[in-house]
């Protein structure tokens, strides 16, 4: 078991942490990718986000997102589950609309399985909001996902 560390930090995410990040998403997601799904985004290639949120203890959550045309799309965001409830995800999300605004994209994008309560808050949180449903995306359990897009303030872009 981790042990708790100082304040937490959002940083961006690297290849030497890949291993955190493979363990927090297979604790995390019945669909865990593996690593060689990851590599792009640990790689700070253009167009492409990863970040990982940790203490002095170690690595706490992540996240991965990618620009698609004028939106940045959330491809994956977890927290240890030692540690949720505790405001890392939204630390993370922060982060992510700060690079969204670097990007010059005025929108995000996501699919979240419509069972996922604490996904959906987090989401509704920073204003995401439902706008479709895709029928049985989720090839585990054939569950839907629901697409939840959000447009960030014209005025925050590019600050
Ligand atoms: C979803 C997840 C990332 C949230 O991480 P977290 O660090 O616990 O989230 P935060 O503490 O920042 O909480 C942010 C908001 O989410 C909501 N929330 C978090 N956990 C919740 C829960 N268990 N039930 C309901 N709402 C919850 C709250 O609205 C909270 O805001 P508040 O603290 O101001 O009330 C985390 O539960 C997780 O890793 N889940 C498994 C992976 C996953 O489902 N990822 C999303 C895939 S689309």
């Amino acid at each position: 078991m981790k042990e708790q560390g100082s304040s937490p930090r959002v940083r961006k995410a690297l290849l030497a942490d890949l291993s955190a990040i493979l363990e927090i998403d297979s604790l995390s997601d019945p669909m865990s990718w593996t690593g060689d799904a990851y590599r792009a985004y640990l790689s700070d290639l253009p167009g492409t986000c990863g970040l990982v949120v940790s203490d002095q203890a170690g690595i706490w959550g992540f996240a991965v997102a990618r620009r698609v045309g004028d939106e940045l799309e959330i491809l994956k965001i977890a927290v240890h589950p030692q540690r949720r409830g505790q405001g890392l995800a939204s630390c993370l999300m922060e982060e992510l609309e700060k690079t969204a605004r670097s990007w010059g994209a005025p929108a995000w994008i996501l699919e979240v399985r419509e069972s996922n309560e604490a996904a959906l808050a987090l989401y509704r949180k920073f204003g995401l909001e439902i706008r479709g449903r895709r029928p049985g995306y989720y090839a585990d359990q054939g569950e839907d996902a629901l697409l939840m897009t959000g447009v960030l303030p014209a005025s925050r872009l590019n600050d």
